[in-house]
């Protein structure tokens, strides 16, 4: 006899256009979710939570296991993933399995879909406590879809979507309306793991005081690039991604591979920036061009897996 049916929760993958790293510092970033998406199916399981079929385990799951943890310690699930997002790569993986696995689980326990801003909160709190820190922008805007702006306070003539609270830190998430934006993402084929680079950009902070000043700047450069995108103004747009890229360089989270890439899209004519996204020490480069698919084939001829990114207004959707 067939079981009930598992309760689906799915959420969009991310791209930050400005901000990364600074982020998690209490500067503004800039982001918006992306047409490829991640699926968790639930349904109670036992004696124990499987996984694809396999025990659950706290290091290969370890989004889940936390997610688990923190929503529902005391229950076995038996869950299945499915995702067009690669893992490590920069464009949100662990945080669209982070929002659909919280969303899913409360679905299943309290029977209604959960309101947005319980979602983003606690799918910020499981991936802080798996990666030691992080900011609340990655899970936030893979939640609410569309453009989002993470701010320390209000920013005038922006929605307010919600605000999140860690220690002593608070992010207010504001929408931001989106322009169609010629933009390819290029993978640079290495992976990497966003806790091991928000360590090393701790570290630099921590022994060189020049490390604020690049955060501060970053800050700066995410709070125009809400003007340029207002305008359209891709030119502007473009030249504010170039310092971002070397302001993160400067951090030391960029990679020969990364910059391989960006000399390369920054030779198409009509590119108008490029920089790397996410976490960097590998994983993704975005690139702003007047013909995105002209950049698309010449970074798939260095090597690199890129595709013109769609933004969607989509976030995270519930079972019923
Ligand atoms: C990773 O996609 C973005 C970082 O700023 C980390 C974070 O915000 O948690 C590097």
């Amino acid at each position: 006899m067939a079981g009930p049916t598992p309760v689906e929760a799915s959420a969009p993958g991310k791209v930050i256009l400005l901000g990364e790293h600074a982020v998690v510092y209490g500067e503004p970033s800039l982001s918006f979710a992306i047409n490829r998406r991640l699926r968790v199916a639930a349904e109670p399981g036992s004696p124990s939570t499987t996984v694809n079929g396999d025990p659950l385990d706290a290091h290969r799951h370890a989004y889940m296991h936390q997610a688990i943890q923190h929503v529902a310690s005391r229950s076995a699930f038996r869950l299945r993933t499915e995702s067009e997002l690669p893992s490590a790569s920069g464009i949100g993986s662990s945080a669209a399995l982070s929002v659909a696995t919280v969303a899913a689980l409360l679905r299943l326990l309290e029977g209604k879909p959960p309101l947005a801003p319980r979602v983003a909160q606690l799918a910020f709190e499981t991936e802080f406590l798996t990666q030691g820190a992080a900011s609340p922008n990655d899970t936030t805007v893979s939640t609410a879809g569309g453009g989002v702006l993470l701010a320390p306070s209000p920013e005038p003539g922006l929605e307010l979507l919600w605000r999140l609270d860690r220690n002593e830190r608070t992010w207010m998430a504001h929408r931001v309306v989106l322009p169609p934006l010629p933009l390819v993402v290029a993978h640079s084929g290495q992976r990497s793991r966003t806790a091991d680079q928000v360590a090393k950009v701790r570290r630099f902070v921590e022994r060189d005081p020049s490390a604020r000043d690049l955060l501060r700047e970053i800050g700066t450069l995410t709070r125009e690039g809400v003007q340029r995108l207002r305008q359209n103004d891709w030119v502007g747009l473009g030249a504010l991604m170039d310092r971002n890229h070397e302001c993160l360089h400067a951090l030391g989270v960029d990679t020969p591979q990364l910059e391989r890439l960006a000399r390369a899209a920054r030779g198409v004519g009509g590119t108008y920036g490029a920089k790397l996204t996410g976490a960097g020490g590998g994983g993704s480069l975005i690139v702003l061009a007047e013909d995105p698919r002209r950049v698309r084939a010449v970074l798939e001829a260095h090597g690199a897996q890129a595709f013109v990114a769609e933004a969607t207004p989509r976030g995270l959707e519930v079972t019923a």
